[in-house]
């Protein structure tokens, strides 16, 4: 299943929430280098025609969902014959502080980010284990590393990937199941969900928000593809040493 030249090409590699944003850009990167993607999503419509155009499968998946978990991972066993790679990408971002967020806003994020990455995480092991190997991506954020007041729920389920991650990593390791386990902290990437925040967020029109923050950050925000390629890396044996680490993609945001 695995080419030994290339670091990511006949790898087999499902990738959640990839009809939009940054999961779309690692389908069609990881699908440029020559991995069989699957992509998934609740978006069928949208995540069908994209998979068509970029030469990946799809398959409708609610990632807070464990039985659907169960059937996608099936799906991608008959197919392929077993897993090599995850990336546990989908999300939502409610903007809300502790004094606003609601009951219904904390479970669903938690359902989807917390809940999703855990039956991601398990059911990935468990095909992993019966073929080798493998190597997990666990989409965090730096509002795991900081904490973002309008984003309460969403830190709090990104703080419990960070630690999810490691406590994984530590045990695959003990266990010698060869499986990697990491996570990605982007900072602000130009995504339809950093539009729809910023939009909520302030009453002015996206294109200036932008250059706002443009001139913050020197380098401009960040664009899907940065995100991806440090995927694409972690996907790889290349980062064969590389387990339980937290990969901050924020052009330093975190730093000044
Ligand atoms: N864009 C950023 O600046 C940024 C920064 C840090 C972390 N992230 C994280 O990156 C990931 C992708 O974000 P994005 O910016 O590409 O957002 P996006 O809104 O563009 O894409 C998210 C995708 O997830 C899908 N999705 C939502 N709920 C789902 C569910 N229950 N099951 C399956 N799919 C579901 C959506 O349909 C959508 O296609 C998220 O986990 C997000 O928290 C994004």
């Amino acid at each position: 299943m695995v080419d030994a030249v290339s670091g990511i090409a006949g790898k087999v590699i499902v990738v959640t929430g990839a009809a939009s944003g940054l999961g779309l850009a690692d389908a069609r990167l990881l699908t440029e280098q020559g991995a069989q993607v699957v992509m998934t999503d609740i978006d069928v419509e949208r995540g069908q025609m994209l998979a068509e155009e970029i030469g990946a499968m799809f398959l409708a998946h609610d990632v807070s969902d464990e039985a659907r978990w169960g059937q996608v991972m099936g799906e991608v066993e008959a197919k392929y014959g077993g897993l090599d790679g995850l990336v546990n990408n989908a999300g939502v971002a409610h903007i809300a502080n502790i004094e606003t967020t609601s009951l219904q806003v904390w479970r669903n994020t938690m359902a989807i980010h917390l809940d999703g990455t855990f039956f991601g995480c398990q059911a990935a092991i468990k095909l992993m284990k019966a073929t080798g190997g493998g190597s997990i991506v666990n989409m965090s954020s730096t509002a795991a590393l900081i904490g973002i007041p309008s984003y309460l729920a969403y830190s709090a389920a990104k703080g419990g990937i960070r630690s999810m991650t490691k406590a994984i990593a530590i045990h695959c390791r003990r266990e010698t199941l060869n499986i990697r386990c990491n996570s990605v902290h982007p900072g602000s990437i130009n995504t339809p969900m950093v539009h729809h925040a910023l939009k909520e967020l302030v009453d002015v029109d996206l294109g200036a928000m932008e250059d706002q923050e443009k001139a913050r950050v020197s380098m401009g925000i960040g664009e899907p593809d940065d995100v991806a390629h440090m995927v694409a890396y972690l996907l790889s044996d290349v980062s064969k040493h590389v387990t339980g680490a937290e990969m901050v993609v924020d052009n330093g945001d975190t730093v000044v």
